[in-house]
């Protein structure tokens, strides 16, 4: 066969191949039986074979084309990809309607649009003069990834519209599912082959879309409904929703079948009442109906909040509920080191999936819920959302049951887990050390702001500690180029730029260091108020929460009677919180407390004048629930062996030094007073608390923090009173001495 005539049966053979595509993907309505269009296949491909230079990328053949990627690019969606807001009731829809008109000035029945709500994932196929050129997810709704290689391997999806009067420039919007057949079939190849089953179809569809290699999304079966237009170039569409997707149609892409257009809200609720009888006979997962204001220019008028259009919404079906039983409620890190409560139950069968986990969100939902192991309760599944225990049923409670408590320590690192008063997520404290934690750790120590490591991005941690090349920061400064270069996607040169960058970013400024430090809350404004406050790393290090935190005397009189009256005299300081009586007092006071007090009952027995505490540093925007957070990391052991990993490193700032001795001790900064009869020379014990940061004057006033007065005490005493100077005794010094040093160590 001569070239002009290889090319002319080329043009019939592909078109012929396209329209059976379509017939059989599309339509469902296969003309030709199998053989015959395998037959035309080979018959285009062995033409090809002998002229290569006349495959063209809309081919047939080059549906599965590309070698696999090593990731996905990122792509910019130039009209944006918006959600939808949910209705999940009828009078949500009453709500919507009635918006919808108002907005609108109408007083008449607004005509709809309605299609089923597909289970699957939103793409955007770009169409340029008729060709796919390129297929993104929806992604963050602004930048998707570049799936087209992937999405040319699915049968339905043209890859050439028909026709000829399309835009040079037509970016059409559907969703990407997986029929249920298929469904099926996939899993029980899963199956035999050893390989794990999929969940459900969407995450069948999800999965099989973001494979890299697209030979293995070939084999999955995908297919698409097509439910709007983005960016249309040079003029627009139609005038309506509705005719818009019948041009998508006259193109050859898939529409739902279903869609219809109907006049009000009552032929709305008879829609999707009809659709909710037909689901289970659908051949693919739906889970609700959109309705969308059929006329454009309404569209347009209606306009969009935040990130969904005002005309359009989902009405979803009813979530589905079943019983089951709770077996364990485990803690899940997350990579910001929050913790989940997770429940493990028998498993149970919910809206189509097996469910065997279900989220408790946190422990105020928990408390809330009272939810407990061995409890029955009510599961829900909605759609793709993470299914969640409802409710419990008491009456079949079993006996003996406890309530759920926080974890002290991470589940994954043994790290101390904090939970600020008023919040309602708990989080590990060991940032820079928690497996669950140290890719988010590590790319936040390397951003711009922080350590500033150039060439350093996030999928090259993501590398890196995948290969277990770091396991922390202070790895980063071991990495040698001869390594960096054996990563994907990096070369000689590169890896050798790596290099320089970390050396570069070794010199650094506090302020940078301790934000790179990923503290919890400790954004660079407060890094930088800490770092002038502290002068130096090591002050920082050295913060105790009663550096920070204040009880007032008169306060700690009023807790020295709560605590005294207290039948749990053993429990220990730091657990305590929650006392009724002093609203004030919080769990970063108890924690405080817990600095010197082993007990309760220690507390008590210190004296009241004991329990004041006068901050000696005061840190601009540093309160008491962020003094816990920062003393709390630095109380870490693998925290701050990871700090000196990173000095032994070389990574190193100019220290100023501190602005006031910040010292180690609640006594720092406290001026004290002594008078009377004393057992110890008195110069012993002023030895004594200078060495742990106190003053000591010889004459009281507003200023004095504390009077030692010891026998025969006599107008010092006497003053101290009259100015509400608190006033120790020789054992309450001693305990406060002996607390003073515990906290030296
Ligand atoms: S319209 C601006 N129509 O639902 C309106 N979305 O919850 C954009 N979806 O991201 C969406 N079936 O992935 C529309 N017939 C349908 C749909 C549909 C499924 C998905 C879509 C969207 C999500 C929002």
């Amino acid at each position: 066969m001569n070239k002009s005539a290889a090319a002319k049966r080329l043009a019939e053979l592909r078109e012929q191949i396209a329209h059976h595509d379509y017939r059989y993907y599309v339509l469902d309505e296969p003309e030709v039986p199998d053989s015959e269009y395998d037959r035309l296949y080979r018959e285009l491909r062995e033409i090809e074979h002998q002229h290569p230079d006349l495959i063209t990328s809309d081919s047939p053949t080059q549906r599965v084309g590309g070698a696999p990627l090593a990731a996905f690019d990122e792509v910019e969606h130039r009209v944006p990809m918006l959600s939808l807001d949910n209705a999940l009731t009828a009078e949500a829809m009453v709500e919507f309607d009635r918006r919808v008109r108002e907005r609108l000035g109408r007083d008449g029945p607004i005509v709809y649009a309605a299609e089923p709500k597909l289970d699957g994932l939103a793409i955007s196929l770009r169409y340029e003069n008729g060709l796919l050129v390129q297929a993104a997810t929806r992604g963050d709704g602004r930048h998707g990834e570049n799936v087209t290689q992937n999405v040319r391997t699915i049968g339905g999806v043209p890859l050439r519209l028909h026709g000829k009067d399309w835009p040079a420039v037509v970016e059409v919007r559907g969703e990407i599912f997986m029929p249920k057949k298929g469904f099926d079939a996939l899993n029980e190849r899963q199956r035999t082959a050893g390989e794990k089953l999929f969940a459900n179809p969407r995450n069948a569809a999800a999965g099989s879309l973001r494979q890299l290699d697209p030979a293995v999304t070939a084999k999955r079966p995908l297919a698409l409904f097509c439910y709007g237009v983005g960016e249309v170039a040079p003029q627009a569409m139609a005038q309506t929703h509705s005719a818009n997707m019948a041009i998508l149609a006259r193109w050859g892409l898939p529409v739902s079948p279903e869609l219809k257009v109907l006049q009000g809200l009552a032929a709305c609720d008879g829609y999707f009442d009809d659709i909710g009888r037909r689901r289970a006979q659908l051949p693919y997962d739906i889970d609700g109906v959109v309705f969308k204001v059929d006329a454009v220019a309404d569209q347009q008028a209606l306009g969009f909040v935040a990130r969904a259009p005002r005309w359009a919404i989902a009405r979803k079906f009813p979530a589905q509920e079943e019983l089951t039983v709770v077996e364990a409620i485990e803690f899940q890190v997350g990579r910001t080191g929050a913790l989940t409560p997770v429940a493990r139950l028998q498993p149970v069968f919910v809206g189509g999936v097996t469910v065997s986990n279900a989220t408790l969100h946190n422990m105020d939902e928990i408390a809330r819920k009272d939810v407990r192991v061995g409890d029955t309760v009510f599961v829900r599944r909605a759609g793709d959302v993470i299914p969640e225990v409802v409710r419990v049923l008491p009456e079949r409670r079993p006996a003996g049951t406890v309530a759920v408590r926080m974890p002290t320590h991470c589940p994954e690192c043994g790290s101390e887990v904090v939970r600020p008063e008023g919040e309602a997520v708990a989080r590990c404290s060991g940032g820079l050390f928690c497996p669950a934690q140290r890719k988010e750790a590590i790319k936040h120590f390397a951003s711009r702001r922080a350590m500033d490591i150039e060439g350093l991005g996030d999928k090259l941690v993501e590398q890196l500690v995948d290969h277990a090349l770091i396991r922390d920061p202070a790895d980063l400064f071991g990495l040698d180029v001869d390594t960096l270069a054996g990563l994907d996607r990096m070369g000689q040169k590169s890896a050798q730029n790596l290099v320089e960058a970390l050396d570069k970013a070794r010199e650094t400024s506090l302020p940078r260091f301790l934000y790179a430090l990923g503290i919890l809350g400790i954004g660079e404004t407060i890094a930088a108020t800490v770092a002038t406050a502290c002068g130096t790393l090591d002050a920082v290090m050295q913060l105790r929460l009663s550096n920070l935190v204040d009880i007032k005397p008169s306060q700690a009189a009023r807790l020295h009677e709560l605590l005294a009256s207290r039948e749990d005299q053993d429990t220990a300081m730091v657990e305590f919180a929650d006392l009724p009586g002093a609203k004030w007092f919080t769990h970063v006071h108890a924690a405080m407390l817990a600095e010197r007090f082993a007990t309760v009952a220690d507390a008590v027995a210190a004296g009241a004048e004991a329990l004041a505490n006068t901050a000696n540093i005061k840190i601009e925007g540093v309160g008491d629930v962020l003094a816990e957070k920062l003393v709390t990391f630095f109380r870490q052991v693998h925290n701050a062996e990871v700090i000196e990993k990173l000095r032994n490193a070389g990574v190193n700032w100019p220290e100023n030094l501190p602005a006031r001795d910040v010292g180690s001790s609640p006594l720092s900064g406290k001026t004290f007073v002594l008078t009377g009869t004393l057992s110890q020379p008195r110069d012993q014990i002023k030895e004594q608390l200078l060495s742990l940061g106190a003053k000591v004057s010889g004459s009281v006033s507003k200023k004095t923090d504390f009077v030692v007065a010891g026998a025969e005490a006599g107008s010092k005493l006497a003053k101290a009173e009259a100015l509400g100077v608190p006033v120790l005794d020789e054992a309450a010094l001693q305990r406060l001495l002996a607390g003073g040093d515990a906290m030296s160590l």
